[in-house]
């Protein structure tokens, strides 16, 4: 049975649950809410598809214990309000900080020994407190870090080319957030290399416009919902089927000692092995940096 839980019934966690529901991924899904009218409302509106849903899935609501013997959780915990307010994610990382610890011993007494997909922001110091809660192996607890940013690369090179993003290999790297960058020397189009593609004063309007394009659509209205939802339900899939996807996701990279986005083999066991890169020294100058701003955050926490 494919079991799977979500803490966090706001738009994002709601749309992860409506997709795996439309799509038959999930047999089972349990969807908890500290909200217990939203939590209930999900639930009902959800349940009401059943007779016309193509597939279907036993779905239960608070159901903490029944978290034991699921195999993936996804963590859509948060307040969109407070990264919109500051226009970085770090905005959440107070009461998210919180949020990652409480929701992290509550999965550590159920017995859960699964896979934990975090979507909650800031995602890369996010996932890094619930690993640490929850006790869970660093492989079995990931991010969706900038697989979505990754997308929204892919998005505006594929427009700027006339090409479907999906022909655009390459990774953003980095934090989920203001300090990621795109890695011009991963990228391919068509086996083209970034410096035969864009000039570099296009490189780096492009790099910035990743991280600006999800605060173009957060402002708009109020909150992001479809492609993160598109990407942590990707990712849910590469579990379940042991696809060894590629991605570029919010993992523990051995080198700077903290959770960062970067390209991993993503299958059963969560994180089966992260891709070392070849990356450029100005490229690895961005990755330190923007790792030591994860870094600096989560040790403000311990003081
Ligand atoms: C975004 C939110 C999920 O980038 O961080 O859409």
């Amino acid at each position: 049975m494919r079991k799977i839980g979500i803490i966090g019934m706001g738009h994002v966690g709601a749309t992860v649950a409506y997709t795996l529901f439309t799509h038959g991924i999930a047999d089972e899904l349990i969807l908890i809410d500290k909200n217990e009218k939203k939590a209930s409302a999900e639930y009902n509106d959800l349940h009401d598809t059943l007779a016309r849903n193509n597939y279907y899935v036993d779905v239960k609501m608070q159901d903490w214990d029944g978290l034991k013997d699921a195999e993936i959780i996804v963590t859509s915990f948060g307040d969109i309000d407070a990264s919109v307010k500051t226009g970085d994610r770090f905005g959440e990382f107070n009461l998210n900080a919180a949020n990652a610890k409480e929701v992290g011993e509550k999965i550590k007494k159920t017995g859960f020994k699964g896979i934990i997909i975090n979507i909650s922001n800031p995602c890369d110091a996010v996932s890094q407190i619930l690993q640490e809660t929850t006790g869970l192996k660093k492989n079995r607890v990931f991010g969706t870090g900038t697989f979505l940013d990754t997308a929204r690369m892919q998005r505006i090179v594929g427009e700027k080319l006339g090409q479907d993003p999906k022909n655009v290999e390459g990774f953003v790297l980095g934090e989920h957030g203001s300090s990621q960058f795109t890695a011009w020397s991963t990228v391919r189009v068509n086996n083209k290399i970034a410096s035969q593609l864009f000039s570099e004063e296009d490189q780096d309007k492009i790099s910035a416009q990743s991280n600006k394009n999800s605060f173009k659509v957060a402002f708009g209205k109020g909150y992001t919902s479809y492609a993160i939802a598109t990407c942590a339900v990707r990712l849910v899939q590469a579990v379940f089927s042991d696809a060894r996807l590629f991605a570029p996701v919010s993992t523990y990279d051995p080198e700077f000692k903290t959770y960062i986005g970067y390209p991993a083999i993503i299958g059963r066991d969560g994180i089966e092995e992260l891709i070392q890169l070849k990356l450029t020294d100005e490229e690895h100058t961005k990755l330190t940096e923007s790792a030591n701003k994860i870094k600096e955050h989560l040790a403000s926490l311990k003081k």
